[in-house]
């Protein structure tokens, strides 16, 4: 695989005004969500949510690609149309989750590293044949007392650039997701400490494997103060934050970044993405990869009835998608 083809594909994925619905939970998180809006998490469910919001129709105005679970990517819709065939026919690009989560980083209590390396080179090319141009794998960092550590960070990072350089020599974008949570007390400073860290480790790691950023995508998570803190920041002060943190961290050869909601409120999210871009020019697109944010309303109106609110929940995915996309272009208003 070329890096011109890879760099078209990534660039593709953060085209003006559009970006990224995140639809990968893993069997485990979405009988979370399910559960929280009185679902079973049967695979006729899962599969019957996905088509609702797969098929939600315009949604190719605003959204270049979603990401799918391994469950998600095998199936089809009811009439029998590969949901993957569903996405390029309205020109979405197939994504794939492909690390297999967060597991107890020994030797250090409370943190944790994305595993899912081993067989990864297999699994890519089977993606590959069944239509994923893109992967995504998410490490996540834990803010509390004496953490993360400098090992923690230095052991998702390496993982994160093993995984970016199997994808591009499997002719997938690698997205690299190191998640600083939101969970915790501390301050927004905290945050932007952690967060600077966090990202050059990353970039020193992807040099280090011969990653070609042209082809690569950052997930970022926004600098913004812990769910517990007692202050929380105005959406200007996140936006100005995370815009000066991915300033002094992130190289300019990057075609761009996209974000992940985090558990921000719907409306939050839509407005810190907005408001970094009429910060702009930025030296990258900056656009959104969000999951809740672009689910939970739609979640919520086609679990009141799964049969017969489909159109409805559909114009709830459409509403947020056209919302995040003007703010991918800092042309959003209320
Ligand atoms: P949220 O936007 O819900 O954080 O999910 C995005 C995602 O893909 C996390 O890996």
């Amino acid at each position: 695989m070329s890096i011109e083809q890879l760099a078209e594909t990534a660039l593709a994925m953060v085209a003006a005004g559009k970006g990224i619905i995140a639809i990968d939970e893993s069997n485990n998180t979405i009988a979370k969500r399910f559960a929280g809006v009185g679902v079973e998490s049967t695979e006729e469910h899962r599969r019957a949510y996905r088509e609702m919001l797969l098929t939600t129709p315009g949604l190719g105005e605003h959204i270049s690609g979603a990401i799918l679970y391994d469950e998600t990517i095998r199936q089809s819709t009811a009439a029998g149309v590969p949901f993957t065939k569903v996405m390029m026919d309205n020109g979405i690009i197939p994504g794939i989750k492909v690390d297999k989560g967060p597991q107890p980083l020994a030797g250090f209590p409370g943190e944790v590293v994305t595993e899912g390396l081993d067989g990864l080179r297999e699994r890519l090319k089977e993606y590959y044949q069944l239509g994923a141009r893109f992967a995504k794998w998410r490490a996540v960092i834990n803010i509390g007392e004496d953490i993360p550590s400098g090992s923690c960070i230095e052991a998702n990072s390496h993982a994160l650039a093993r995984y970016a350089a199997l994808c591009q020599e499997q002719g997938l974008v690698p997205m690299v997701e190191p998640e600083v949570l939101m969970d915790g007390s501390h301050d927004i400073e905290t945050c932007y400490e952690v967060t600077e860290v966090v990202l050059r480790s990353l970039f020193d790691a992807l040099y280090q494997q011969n990653v070609m950023l042209e082809g690569t995508i950052l997930k970022a998570s926004m600098v913004i103060s812990g769910k517990d803190c007692d202050e929380q920041a105005s959406v200007e002060e996140v936006a100005e934050s995370t815009l000066m943190c991915l300033k002094s961290t992130v190289p300019a050869i990057l075609p761009g970044i996209v974000f992940l909601s985090g558990g921000q409120s719907d409306e939050d999210a839509t407005a810190h993405l907005d408001a970094m871009n009429r910060m702009g020019p930025n030296p990258w697109p900056l656009s959104f990869s969000y999951g809740r944010a672009m689910q939970s309303a739609a979640l919520k109106i086609w679990s009141q009835d799964l049969a017969n609110n489909v159109a409805k929940a559909q114009a709830m995915v459409h509403e947020r998608a056209r919302d995040n996309g003007m703010a991918a272009l800092g042309k959003w208003s209320k």
